[in-house]
């Protein structure tokens, strides 16, 4: 390994099979081009089956030889989250990689299919409700890996889960950061109980740092143009974005249950490091009865 770890530093992933949700795009996709130049069989979870064939004809045009294929996941939709997983399980006998990567940021208010708030609907529990689903196959799987992406927004947030509709009081950021931190509490609890089950399934948490991507892209409101635009300024390729996924999920010392981002300043850009925020954010209860919460929620129960 050189100073920097970088995406030369993966070792062959030939037979290991991914699945990343979002892989169509931003950091989703860089992470999948990746993973498909070491060898290893990507399976892009997307909501729309044109992207996603667009995204598998733009991996193959860089390694001819990929076997990477589209299946549609709408995790704004527990039913779609289901179909996916049975779909998955049908056609594959393993799951290495299971990266929790698709999101969104700074809607107008809506809520999901099931009735929440889309930010968390979307970016937590359609994931909490994927992983469960797929657990079977994880725990079947030696060496198997669940990535969850947090996000500098959720380092400040507090952790309150109880306005899951956000019907009430809408704002967009705070629901965005108690998503992404959700999705942190659930990698670090997730951990937690694979551990204590003696499954060698391992879970990790990382962040992207600010990366230049389509996120902010899909609202048009004055604040989000200004955000996006400072984004621009300030941030890092998606490809620099993708290294903290690419690293929790390959990197040999990779225990189980870190947080990984950037190591520059402030954690907006640079290469992958372990940082010990989440340690000082975590609190166990909160995160036990979120996950309790999430398993009433979405109707999926974890069967460790
Ligand atoms: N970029 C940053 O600076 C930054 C910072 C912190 C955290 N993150 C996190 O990084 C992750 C990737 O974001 P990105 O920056 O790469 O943004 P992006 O380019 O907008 O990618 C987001 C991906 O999520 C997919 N997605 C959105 N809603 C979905 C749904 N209902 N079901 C399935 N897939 C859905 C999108 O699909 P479509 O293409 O069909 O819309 C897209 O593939 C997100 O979790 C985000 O919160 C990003």
């Amino acid at each position: 390994m050189g100073i920097f770890w970088t995406k030369n530093d993966i070792k062959d992933l030939t037979g290991k099979v991914a699945v990343v949700t979002g892989g169509n795009s931003g950091i989703g996709f860089q992470t999948s081009l990746a993973l498909a130049e070491k060898g290893a069989t990507v399976v892009l979870a997307v909501r729309n089956l044109n992207k996603g064939n667009d995204a598998v004809d733009r991996i193959k045009a860089v390694v001819p030889q990929a076997n990477v294929n589209a299946i549609k996941l709408d995790l704004n939709d527990l039913k779609s989250v289901r179909a996916f997983a049975s779909e998955f399980k049908n056609n594959y006998k393993s799951l290495s990689l299971l990266i929790n990567n698709a999101g969104i940021m700074l809607p107008p208010y809506r809520s999901t299919e099931d009735g929440f708030e889309s930010q968390f609907g979307v970016n937590y529990l359609g994931h909490f409700a994927l992983t469960g689903l797929l657990l079977e196959t994880l725990k079947k799987t030696p060496n198997s890996r669940v990535v969850s992406l947090g996000s500098l927004a959720a380092h400040k947030a507090k952790p309150e889960f109880s306005n899951i509709k956000g019907s009430k009081k809408y704002k967009p950021l705070k629901f965005y950061s108690q998503s992404k931190l959700a999705c942190m509490f659930f990698a670090k609890e997730l951990q937690y109980r694979l551990r204590s089950h003696h499954i060698a399934c391992k879970s990790i948490a990382c962040h992207p740092g600010i990366s230049k991507t389509s996120l902010l892209s899909r609202n048009t409101k004055l604040t989000n143009k200004l955000t996006r635009y400072s984004v621009r300024l300030v941030g890092q390729s998606a490809e620099m974005g993708a290294l903290p996924i690419l690293y929790a999920a390959t990197e040999s010392s990779i225990r189980g249950g870190e947080y990984i981002g950037p190591d520059g300043r402030r954690g907006g850009k640079g290469y992958p490091t372990e940082l010990d925020i989440l340690d000082n954010l975590f609190v166990d209860h909160v995160a036990n009865n979120l996950w309790t919460l999430s398993e009433k929620l979405t109707g999926v129960t974890y069967r460790f």
